[in-house]
């Protein structure tokens, strides 16, 4: 089994060879750490300011609303009276110690593919820490979800329990990157698109595009139009590990923590997996002509001046202009172009609207530059006009928004 530890510094990531590992981690606790690390466990199970793995993060969904529990080894309020197979259990199987049913709000629809061993050197890493005593607040989910006995039906239905196995016919490459990206990284959670009523991922349309937090998690099969299928590995592998690919990404939502608390940690071997993997997926087509990464390069045929006069640019040059510049040009790197970024091209702008409304989340990918939440400076009215002007500068000239629909994804952003 490979060993590694893994440190890290602002922006880049050093992979250390086990001489270096901390003080006293056996091999199994630093692997664990690293699988730890990709599979986000810490994003979930750590509230804002409380101590890591220890619950009580707030998960508002549809249906109501959870908090994490505590994952530290603390006897009374965490898991450490839990044995092995108790763990392995709710991480391939969605059934806690008590024997009650998990939600997969807890992503094992995806971590069931991982290996035993992999899953128990997560809990190795997990029972290295110190226990933290802290008991999150009970869930509050609504009337019929709040029996938990319906999880059991629907785990019948839409979780198959069982191990990733090897594809004989692709390399020992690809193999890992599949693994990763399908278990430990659970990529499919958000890229998938879910039944209406199941909720549950559509796995023929495996990445395809779903929603995350309000957020629109792109389509990022092989398709070169609707997908990443135009995206260089070297792109791919930039944006995996810093957060951003200029000309064609800029993580900041959802995907800027993922990037912040996952990706970037990817050894170098296995980052070139998951991209080997990722350009191999079944493409998911859609309408487009463009992809939304190259929508600036659709010919438009307004003259300078009418852009001048539409009612968004204003709001642009006094709001937006002082960090991301003028025009295509931007006053710094740290500040991303408009011009050929997702964000800008895809339509409809869901995520355009989103970063107005919350601004950036998490700002790894600019070196510590963050951008301002303008979700109570406009209303509803000021951010489709802002919309529809970014469109005909920079992103699809026929793309046009209106107050309603920004309404509607107001009321989705977190
Ligand atoms: C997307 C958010 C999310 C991620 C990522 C996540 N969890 Fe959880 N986890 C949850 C939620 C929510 C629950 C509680 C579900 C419920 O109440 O039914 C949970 C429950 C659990 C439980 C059951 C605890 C108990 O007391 O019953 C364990 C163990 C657990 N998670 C471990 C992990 C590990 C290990 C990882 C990383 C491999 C992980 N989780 C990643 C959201 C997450
Ligand atoms: C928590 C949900 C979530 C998870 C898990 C997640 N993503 Fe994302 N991803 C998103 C969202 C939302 C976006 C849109 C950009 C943003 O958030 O700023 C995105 C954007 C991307 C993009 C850029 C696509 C484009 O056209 O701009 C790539 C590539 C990507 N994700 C790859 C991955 C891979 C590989 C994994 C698994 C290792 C993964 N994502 C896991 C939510 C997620
Ligand atoms: C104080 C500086 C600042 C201001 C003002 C600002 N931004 Fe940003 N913006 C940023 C930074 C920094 C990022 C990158 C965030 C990250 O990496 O998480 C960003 C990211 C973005 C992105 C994502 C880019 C991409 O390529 O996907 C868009 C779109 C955006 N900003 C639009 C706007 C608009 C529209 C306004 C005006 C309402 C605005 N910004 C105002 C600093 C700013």
């Amino acid at each position: 089994m490979r060993s590694f530890c893994v440190m890290s510094t602002v922006a880049v990531t050093v992979v250390l060879s086990p001489a270096f590992c901390n003080a006293g981690e056996t091999s199994l606790v630093s692997q664990g750490r690293y699988l730890t690390q990709l599979a986000g466990c810490p994003s979930c199970h750590t509230a804002p300011g409380r101590p890591s793995f220890a619950g009580g993060y707030v998960m508002k969904l549809p249906m109501g609303t959870l908090y994490t529990p505590n994952i530290t080894p603390d006897r009374e309020t965490g898991i450490g009276t839990w044995s092995d197979d108790d763990f392995v259990r709710a991480m391939q199987q969605g059934v806690g110690r008590d024997g009650r049913h998990l939600y997969p709000a807890f992503p094992y629809t995806s971590y069931t593919l991982m290996t035993r061993s992999d899953i128990l050197a997560i809990k190795a890493y997990l029972f290295s820490l110190a226990p933290v005593h802290n008991v999150p607040p009970p869930d509050s989910m609504k009337f019929p979800y709040n029996m938990r006995s319906l999880i059991g039906g629907w785990n019948r239905l839409f979780l198959s329990d069982r191990r990733f196995q090897d594809d004989s016919h692709q390399s020992a490459q690809w193999n890992r990157g599949a693994y990763l990206v399908r278990s430990v990284g659970h990529c499919g959670e958000c890229h998938t698109p879910r039944g209406r009523l199941s909720q549950a991922m559509e796995q023929s349309k495996f990445l395809g595009g779903g929603i995350a937090d309000g957020w629109s998690a792109y389509n990022i099969t092989s398709d070169p139009i609707a997908g990443i299928g135009a995206w260089s590995s070297d792109d791919l592998k930039r944006y995996l590990l810093s957060g951003a690919a200029p000309g064609k990404g800029w993580a900041a939502g959802p995907m800027g923590l993922e990037v912040a608390n996952s990706t970037r940690y990817l050894t170098e071997e296995d980052v070139l997996s998951v991209v080997t993997y990722l350009r191999t997926v079944i493409p998911v087509r859609a309408g487009d002509k463009v992809s939304r990464s190259a929508a600036a390069e659709i010919p438009r045929n307004r003259s300078p001046s009418s852009l001048d006069q539409m009612p968004g640019a204003r709001i642009y040059d006094l709001y937006c202009a002082n960090c991301h510049g003028s025009s295509a040009v931007p006053v710094a790197d740290l500040y991303p172009s408009m011009r050929n970024e997702s964000t800008v091209g895809d339509t409809p702008p869901r995520n355009l609207v989103m970063i107005i409304l919350l601004g950036a989340l998490d700002s790894f990918g600019s070196g510590g530059a963050s951008m301002p939440s303008f979700a109570r400076k406009f209303d509803d009215r000021q951010i489709a006009d802002l919309v529809n002007y970014l469109e005909v500068q920079d992103g699809n000239p026929k793309a046009s928004i209106g107050p309603g629909q920004v309404g509607g994804w107001r009321s989705q952003a977190p």
